[in-house]
């Protein structure tokens, strides 16, 4: 039977957009939908207006999932290099910030632009403002229900994204289309978000709030060492973010404060050198002035060195080196940059993205199971993923 299409993509964000250009290259005749009116919000909001659009270092460790195995294959077929030749060839300028991280000089308008440029000379359909009514497998493809219409396809391709920020799009469409099909879903969870604190933890916070300092935080095995921010809900800063990919509810956080200063040490000598100096003026040589304060306060250490027993100074040293803390959530969708979960990766063939058992259905970018950390690994999944269903369609 004959289909009006091709190929059918739901959700025209980055692995949308990326699987849009490959198969309209192909040759095949491409129908790419989106409910908003205001495509690629993502991109444009991404990296602080700068789009933080892949890291150098994408490899599979930085990556999330149930099978830590399965992005690999995409990874290798569609590199950051590949990303990189492609920005270079439409000329956009870009740097690296930290940590393998590229960024534009200019704005992310120019990553939407180029795409949407691909896309037009790849003789891609864009249609925004449509909704999916209904999907129905039929012999030789599907078939989709839109406001716009009724239309076949031979490759059916979801690219509805996470949870995350549902004012500029996020749906669970990509879980319950995934479910319809038999598909089974990771328990889907905001990732890389601020953590919520309650009580006098909370209360600190909230006196803090706008103040940052270089930590190393751990949950487990994992340790981020990067900023950690003080805010008027708990924590944030990008140590905070990454940790809260691999944060479960009721598990407690070790945040050193002061890393590579051994503060207990540090003091005992000081209290031997210069027992008169008080402690908040030791601290506030180690840690932001606010902060040694509010962890003396915290601790009752007042007074001279000399007057402190060293129990005092290794509670004190503790509250620094290694501060425990029990967040009570997450700030959630409203402002986690990914969703950590999606469609079980079992499901899916790793070469291309296709449901193993439904020929044809094809799930890419964040509604799978695989999440990166922080720093351009996300919109590298994207771009990976949507590279290889875009040649397999
Ligand atoms: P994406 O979410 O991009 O696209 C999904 C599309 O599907 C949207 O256009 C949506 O409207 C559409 N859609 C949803 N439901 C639909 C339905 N029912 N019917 C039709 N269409 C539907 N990553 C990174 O690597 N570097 C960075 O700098 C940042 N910065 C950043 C900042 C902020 C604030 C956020 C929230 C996220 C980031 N990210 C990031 C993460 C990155 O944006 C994200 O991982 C990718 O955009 C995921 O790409 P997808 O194409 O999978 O989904």
């Amino acid at each position: 039977m004959s289909q009006t299409y091709d190929v059918i993509i739901i959700g025209a964000g980055a692995a949308g957009l990326m699987c849009a250009i490959e198969a309209g290259k192909r040759g095949r005749r491409v129908w790419l939908i989106d409910h908003m009116a205001k495509i690629a919000e993502k991109i444009r909001i991404s990296g602080g207006g700068r789009c933080n659009f892949t890291n150098l270092h994408a490899q599979p460790q930085y990556y999330l999932s149930q099978n830590p195995h399965f992005c690999k294959s995409a990874l290798k077929q569609y590199t950051p290099q590949d990303f990189i030749a492609r920005v270079r060839h439409h000329g956009i300028a870009f740097h690296e910030k930290k940590l393998g991280q590229l960024f534009c000089d200019g704005s992310s308008k120019q990553i939407i632009d180029m795409l949407l440029t691909e896309a037009r000379e790849a003789g891609v359909k864009l249609e925004t403002a449509t909704r999916v009514h209904e999907i129905t497998a039929i012999a030789g493809g599907y078939q989709v229900k839109t406001n716009q219409g009724e239309q076949t396809c031979r490759s059916l391709v979801i690219a509805t994204g996470g949870l995350s920020i549902p004012k500029i799009g996020a749906t669970n469409f990509g879980y319950e289309t995934a479910k319809k099909f038999g598909l089974n879903v990771i328990r889907p969870r905001a990732g890389l978000v601020p953590l919520t604190f309650g009580g006098t933890l909370l209360e600190r916070c909230k006196a803090l709030s706008g103040l940052s300092v270089e930590a190393e935080v751990r949950y487990g095995k994992q340790v981020f060492a990067e900023g950690l921010l003080f805010t008027h809900r708990g924590l944030s800063g990008p140590s905070i973010l990454q940790i809260s990919s691999y944060w479960q509810e009721g598990g407690a956080l070790i945040i050193d404060l002061a890393p590579g200063i051994d503060v207990f040490m540090h003091c005992k000598e000081k209290k031997r050198s210069q027992p008169k100096q008080h402690v908040n003026n030791r601290l506030t040589e180690i840690l932001p002035k606010r902060l040694a304060l509010s962890i003396c306060d915290d601790q009752a250490c007042d007074g001279p060195l000399g007057s402190l027993s060293d129990q005092k100074l290794a509670n004190l040293a503790r509250a620094i080196n290694e501060w425990q803390v029990w967040p009570t959530g997450t700030e959630g969708y409203r402002t986690a940059e990914v969703t950590v979960g999606g469609v079980d990766t079992r499901a899916l063939s790793s070469q291309t993205m296709e449901a193993k058992q439904c020929p044809g259905l094809f799930f890419i970018g964040e509604v799978v199971d695989v999440t990166g950390h922080l720093g351009g690994f996300n919109f590298q999944w994207a771009w990976s993923s949507g590279h290889v269903a875009g040649q397999a369609v």
